[in-house]
């Protein structure tokens, strides 16, 4: 047997980055001071090496390969199943990433309650709880039944043991930055101690077709490492955002081996648990103040599901040499350069104005399809003239002034249509695509300035 030798290399934190010296910027992520020293063992190494008889692997042919009835699980949760691919995989490793404290461990909490209630064997891995902390939480969420086992480890080997005796069909590992081995001599939350857990958790997703759930945090600095040093070695990624202050939280598919990466779920952070926004638009206009000049709804598209949103401008007078121009929930350069083409193309003299731009709701939104939406709701409200509250505008707005099309248009002018607004001003050289949409009034337009005389 090889001996075991141990070394040290330094990690960067953020994206796993190797290197055999410190560096004070990671070449990879571009981060500072992400860089700590791990001890690594290099051969010999015992874990993960052992290897029951039975899984040794042999080629096989694509057609030997069989898929049984009942690949997918349904989590009860359309929103979940959707950013899944239309639901939980057999055997797969899902990572669910978020910052700390918006809602991981209460979702999968609630997705263990579901499948245990569909008589499943369940295991949830606490390492950061007490039982008596999981079961406070329960008890916000509901009524479990007896299939949900829970078990308070940190200790991979131990969990490992539990998870073969008890061949649980799904397990939960809340969460991955607490595993620790103890063959390896780096702190837990280390890249050396999560990347070997998720091998470990790997093995046994594949080896005993078990779906297994990966919480992990996403932490801005320090040495405990972060979900993206993980993201190439499980199946599906998903992040859980949202803003903590606002009550809504967005699951975002950000690798799926299995589906499409760009669907979204939508959900709301309540006091027993969290639920499933299924009208998301009806979700984010609600509060919409009814004549106020500068706000107007857009739609955008999440995947494919179109969602409308409110935006709104405020444009005043500036106090200060240098204007203040600030945005909340859309690219800031964007906004910059939707000014400029005010400015230039429609004379507008925006150069002495402060300019704010808010997404309502605290979503965030980089699509392109909101500009026009955005140069009008700025137009509006330096005009201080009132949009028709039931208007909504789609287009991207180029350099020139030029409205361009955008993808989908049929189903962002439908969502519209469905909630029950009148008109909607869309790009001129899409009104040949939803000439068949009755029921809603359509203005093509071919400029911002055409798109700004409507208000
Ligand atoms: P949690 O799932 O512990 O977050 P994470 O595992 O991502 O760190 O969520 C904690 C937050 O959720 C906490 O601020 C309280 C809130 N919450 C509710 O509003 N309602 C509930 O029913 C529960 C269980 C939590
Ligand atoms: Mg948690």
């Amino acid at each position: 047997m090889a001996k075991a030798k141990s070394t040290t290399v330094f990690f960067c934190q953020n994206c796993g980055h190797e290197s055999a010296k410190w560096m004070g910027q990671c070449p990879g992520c571009r981060q500072w001071n992400t860089f700590v020293e791990e001890s690594v063992v290099t051969k010999g190494r015992e874990m993960g090496a052992k290897r029951s008889e039975g899984s040794r692997s042999r080629p096989a042919a694509l057609s030997e390969i069989s898929l049984e009835e009942e690949d997918r699980i349904t989590t009860r949760m359309q929103e979940l199943d959707r950013v899944l691919g239309g639901g939980l995989v057999k055997g797969s490793l899902t990572l669910v990433g978020g910052d700390p404290g918006i809602g991981k461990s209460t979702l999968l909490l609630q997705v263990c309650r579901n499948l245990a209630g569909d008589g499943r064997e369940v295991l949830y891995v606490s390492g950061e709880e007490s039982l008596k902390q999981i079961k406070i939480r329960a008890n916000r969420i509901g009524e479990f039944d007896g299939h949900l086992k829970l078990l308070c480890e940190t200790s991979l080997p131990a969990i490992e043991e539990t998870i073969r005796n008890t061949k649980p069909g799904i397990v939960v590992i809340d969460s991955i930055q607490t595993m620790y081995h103890e063959g390896i001599s780096s702190a837990p939350g280390s890249v050396s101690q999560v990347r070997e857990s998720t091998s470990t958790f790997l093995q046994l997703a594949k080896g005993l077709n078990i779906s297994i759930f990966i919480v992990g945090h996403v932490t801005k600095e320090g040495t405990v490492a972060g979900p993206r040093v993980l993201e190439h070695m499980v199946d599906t990624v998903l992040y859980f955002e949202g803003d903590r202050h606002a009550s809504y939280r967005i699951l975002r598919g950000v690798k799926n081996r299995f589906g499409s990466t760009n669907e979204i779920g939508v959900f709301a952070m309540e006091a027993a648990g969290l639920r499933e926004v299924m009208n998301p638009s009806e979700f984010m206009l609600s509060g919409k103040p009814e004549e106020a000049s500068g706000s107007i709804v857009v739609c955008s598209i999440e995947g494919t599901r179109p969602m409308l949103i409110e935006i709104q401008a405020l444009v005043c007078h500036s106090n200060f040499g240098i204007p203040r121009r600030q945005t909340i929930g859309t690219d800031f350069n964007r906004v910059n350069l939707l000014i400029a083409v005010l400015e230039k193309r429609l004379g507008m003299s925006l150069g002495s104005c402060d300019a704010y731009v808010n997404i309502a709701g605290g979503i965030k939104i980089q699509e392109p399809a909101i500009d026009l939406g955005i140069a009008m709701a700025l137009a509006s409200s330096f005009k201080n003239r009132i949009i028709d509250s039931k208007m909504i505008a789609i287009g991207e707005v180029g350099l020139s002034g030029e409205v361009r099309g955008v993808s989908m248009i049929q189903a962002r002018v439908q969502e519209a249509k469905k909630l029950g607004f009148t008109a909607c001003v869309i790009p001129y050289v899409c009104m040949e695509s939803v000439k068949e949409i009755k029921g809603i009034k359509l203005i093509g337009v071919k400029t911002v300035g055409d798109a700004i005389a409507y208000l």
